[in-house]
């Protein structure tokens, strides 16, 4: 049978508006301008709660008891060493190789390592996903020190999974400050409904493929600057424009070029994305702490600029950039951070879709020619 079963007219050009399915972990809500996390709107739990109290939430469908809290986090401090096997892998690796690439890799070379890789069952999924989020933070920080020449760290217990990743890279206990930032970027960009990668991860559970191959294509998919690279293409174009007086010709020749402003517009909110204007204070507080607000004052005027020539509002990878590069992170790393950060949000989604699963399979609308005769090879012009 044909695939022509929909209308022209029925074609939602990237899937624009169409509900692929159901979820009970996030809620973005376009018109309302929210974002909810199981019921919790994320207003109410930033700054509140933690991100292994929200990373329990999501994955689990609640906020943990103290008790649970306290499994939970010795659970995840207890996976967070990689494995020798990753650790070598990647010191074959150039310095030059991207990080996004290289984390892809490791993922799926976690499946190849794992017996249990096959196995789909839901209590497998989770033993899968809980090793995962906790090891995240500890690869990304092994990328970045990998790029920079540096000798790996081990990470050491008692401290949360945003600490743990800034001592692992820089070598230093962060401030409090810090690592309350990181945090509550982690909680920001731990879910958001059927986002490209989030629906790359389903679609391919929904094949009874294994969790790794899920993650892998995930990773794969946040790759993309339209996706998850917009943090890091958000910090060029920040240094690119270098002080607040370029900004008005950085803007002028942009729109001139028809090009992209990194960190604006957004699929689904219709109005500001709930998340930036966190991240916009806790980027603030940050430049203000080291005394260097450069990036964030080029920020706050790039955004009244754009809004002024375009009506964009900026989106969760807009102030992430700045936020990111005062805490000592390289805008290359930036990309993985986000990584970091949805792994809870992936391995909850793997989990909703394996315990009820149906093949994701859409159709589509062919408009190439039709009976056409075939030419013998040596007739063919
Ligand atoms: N800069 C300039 N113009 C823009 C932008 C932007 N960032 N975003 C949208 N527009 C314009 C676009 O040119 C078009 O205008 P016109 O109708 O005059 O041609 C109109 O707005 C609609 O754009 P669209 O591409 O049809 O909208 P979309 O829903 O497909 O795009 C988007 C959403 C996020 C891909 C887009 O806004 C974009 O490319 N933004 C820059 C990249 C970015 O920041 N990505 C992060 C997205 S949020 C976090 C995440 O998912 O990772």
């Amino acid at each position: 049978m044909s695939e022509q079963a929909t209308q022209p007219e029925q074609v939602r050009k990237g899937l624009e508006g169409v509900v692929a399915g159901e979820t009970s972990i996030s809620d973005v809500d376009g018109h309302r301008c929210q974002l909810i996390y199981r019921g919790y709107h994320i207003d109410e739990l930033i700054g509140r709660a933690s991100y292994e109290e929200v990373g329990y939430l999501l994955l689990f469908g609640a906020l943990p008891t103290r008790a649970q809290l306290a499994e939970w986090t010795t659970q995840l401090e207890s996976q967070r060493a990689m494995d020798p096997p990753l650790t070598a892998f990647l010191q074959t690796l150039p310095k030059a190789a991207g990080p996004m690439a290289t984390l892809r890799s490791l993922v799926s070379l976690m499946g190849v390592l794992d017996p249990s890789e096959n196995d789909t069952s839901l209590e497998s999924i989770k033993r899968k996903a809980v090793r995962t989020i906790a090891v995240i933070p500890t690869l990304v920080a092994a990328i970045g020190r990998h790029r920079a020449g540096q000798p790996l760290l081990s990470p050491t217990p008692g401290v949360g999974q945003a600490a743990t990743f800034l001592y692992l890279l820089h070598g230093k206990e962060p401030t409090p400050l810090q690592a309350r930032a990181l945090d509550a970027y982690f909680i920001l960009l731990a879910d958001h409904g059927f986002n490209a990668s989030t629906f790359t991860a389903r679609t391919v559970t929904g094949t009874q493929s294994d969790y790794y191959s899920a993650i892998t294509a995930a990773v794969g998919s946040l790759k993309g600057p339209l996706h998850g690279a917009a943090n890091r293409k958000a910090m060029e174009m920040l240094t690119e424009i270098g002080s607040v007086e370029q900004i008005e010709h950085y803007v002028q020749r942009t729109l001139a070029d028809h090009k992209r402003f990194m960190g604006f517009g957004h699929r689904v909110y219709k109005g500001a994305d709930p998340r930036a204007k966190h991240l916009k204070e806790i980027a603030k507080r940050l430049g203000e702490s080291v005394g260097e607000t450069r990036w964030f004052d080029i920020s706050e005027r790039l955004q009244e600029a754009v809004w002024q020539a375009k009506k964009l509002y900026i989106n969760v990878d807009f102030y992430s950039a700045s936020l990111l590069h005062y805490l000592g992170i390289p805008t290359e790393l930036f990309t993985t951070m986000f990584a970091c950060a949805r792994m809870v949000g992936w391995s909850a989604h793997v989990l909703e879709q394996a315990a009820d699963n149906r093949l994701i399979r859409p159709l589509a609308l062919y408009i190439g020619p039709r009976e056409l005769k075939f030419v013998p090879l040596d007739h063919r012009k």
